[in-house]
């Protein structure tokens, strides 16, 4: 069985066609998808998604997101968090200085990826973490404003020894399409090298589709593509690298899975 822990059903390729996309990702064995939002639209999707069983959400405003939301409008979605035991995170949420340069706006970005980890601290939620090319600041962050229940570093491109000190703050660590791509030294290091029990796996749909499939629009079907690669790289039987990330990823999102 198999858990994509990051997959866009909300995005605007994926939307108007998730409810059969769940249905081919469970003939594939994939049993539960988290959906995190990204700004308004996407996380006012999520609600309406996660009323399919065994699919759980996410809302949360993405840094490159900022300038295109109305961020009253998404933080007051937060309020219909309490009265919805499927959305079981705060994301994805976090920093983007690969697409933005300007240091104000870098500071934007900061301010709101706290306050949206201190809603989910008040919420008890676990966060969901976007970091590209902002590594230590995510890190010096998440140590200033420690995530009471944990998250998730999603599809994490950073190097193998800065997994222990993300795993020290209670994050777990998502590695994705990227993890199978001929030339991705540095994620096939971390995913033979880290701790598996804070180990998860996502396809991030409908981008960073897996080898052979690179390029084209990913499913969660094709997160076996992903823990394939893991298992061959660890040496280990691919139902057992199936059972641990399942069990690793209903740990973190507090979920009761049922079939
Ligand atoms: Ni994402």
């Amino acid at each position: 069985m198999l858990f994509d822990t990051h997959c866009h059903l909300n995005s605007d390729e994926l939307y108007p066609k998730y409810k059969e996309i769940i249905k081919e990702a469970k003939r594939n064995n994939v049993e539960v998808i988290i959906v995190p939002g990204y700004d308004l639209l996407s996380s006012q999707r999520v609600s309406e998604i996660v009323k399919e069983k065994n699919i759980y959400g996410a809302i949360g405003l993405q840094p490159e997101e900022i300038d295109k939301t109305d961020v009253n409008s998404l933080f007051d979605l937060f309020n219909t968090i309490k009265s919805n035991n499927k959305i079981v995170a705060i994301g994805e949420i976090g920093l983007d200085y690969y697409w933005e340069k300007d240091e104000s706006k870098k500071q934007i970005q900061r301010e709101i990826f706290i306050k949206q980890i201190k809603i989910a601290n008040e919420l008890k939620l676990p966060i969901i973490v976007h970091s590209r090319d902002a590594l230590q600041d995510t890190l010096d962050i998440l140590r200033a404003h420690r995530p009471i229940m944990g998250g998730v570093m999603h599809c994490y491109s950073g190097p193998k020894e800065m997994v222990p000190e993300f795993i020290k703050l209670g994050m777990y660590i998502s590695l994705g399409g990227p993890v199978t791509f001929k030339n991705a030294r540095v994620p096939k290091e971390v995913a033979t090298s880290i701790d598996i029990n804070y180990l998860l796996i996502e396809t991030d749909s409908p981008y960073l589709a897996p080898h052979p499939l690179r390029g084209t629009e990913n499913n969660p079907s094709n997160v076996r593509l992903v823990a394939e690669e893991i298992a061959n790289l660890r040496n280990m039987k691919l139902e057992d690298l199936e059972a641990v990330t399942f069990k690793n990823a209903t740990k973190l999102f507090g979920i009761n899975y049922e079939n």
